[in-house]
């Protein structure tokens, strides 16, 4: 089992530049915070081709991957950690489906885009995803450690 798994567990959600430009980082960490998880880092950046290339390496074979890295590079994207009770899975099910058509309303891509090329928000996929990708976009020191007497979060 690994460190972050259970109160702990963490995920990595990023306000794509679409979502940035249309205003909606603030509904967004609403959504989050009302859920009842924990902030853990934060931060508006201009993500460079490297750091794009390395988060999407899986999907470097793809036909759509240069046009992803060109939209996710096109503006600022805002990069949260976000901590909590099997935060991974649920954090997916509020985003929606990948393809903005085949998301639920009340999940943020079904309240707010259309296109897959242009869905808003990224959500880790799994535990090791998230793990993999908040150290890649975090520092140590930019990702507040709650302290033990907060694990009584009221939820
Ligand atoms: S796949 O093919 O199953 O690996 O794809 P999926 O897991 O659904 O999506 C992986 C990421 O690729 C983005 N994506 C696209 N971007 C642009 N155009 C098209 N057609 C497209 N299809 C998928 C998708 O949004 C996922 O990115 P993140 O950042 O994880 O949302």
């Amino acid at each position: 089992e690994s460190a972050w798994t259970g109160v702990n567990e963490r995920t990595f959600v990023a306000v794509k530049p679409d979502g940035v430009q249309r205003k909606l980082v603030g509904e967004i960490v609403r959504r989050f915070e009302k859920k009842g998880f924990k902030l853990v880092g934060l931060k508006l950046v201009q993500a460079s081709e490297d750091i794009l290339r390395e988060h999407y390496w899986d999907l470097r074979t793809k036909p759509f991957y240069n046009r992803l890295i060109s939209y996710m590079s096109s503006g600022p994207v805002v990069v949260m950690v976000w901590q909590g009770l099997e935060v991974v899975k649920t954090a997916r099910k509020m985003l929606g489906e990948t393809n903005p058509a085949e998301s639920l309303p009340g999940t943020i891509r079904g309240d707010y885009c259309v296109e897959v090329g242009k869905n808003v928000i990224h959500g880790s996929d799994s535990v090791e995803s998230a793990q993999r990708e908040i150290s890649l976009w975090f520092g140590p020191n930019e990702l507040h450690r709650w302290r033990s007497s907060s694990s009584q979060w009221i939820y």
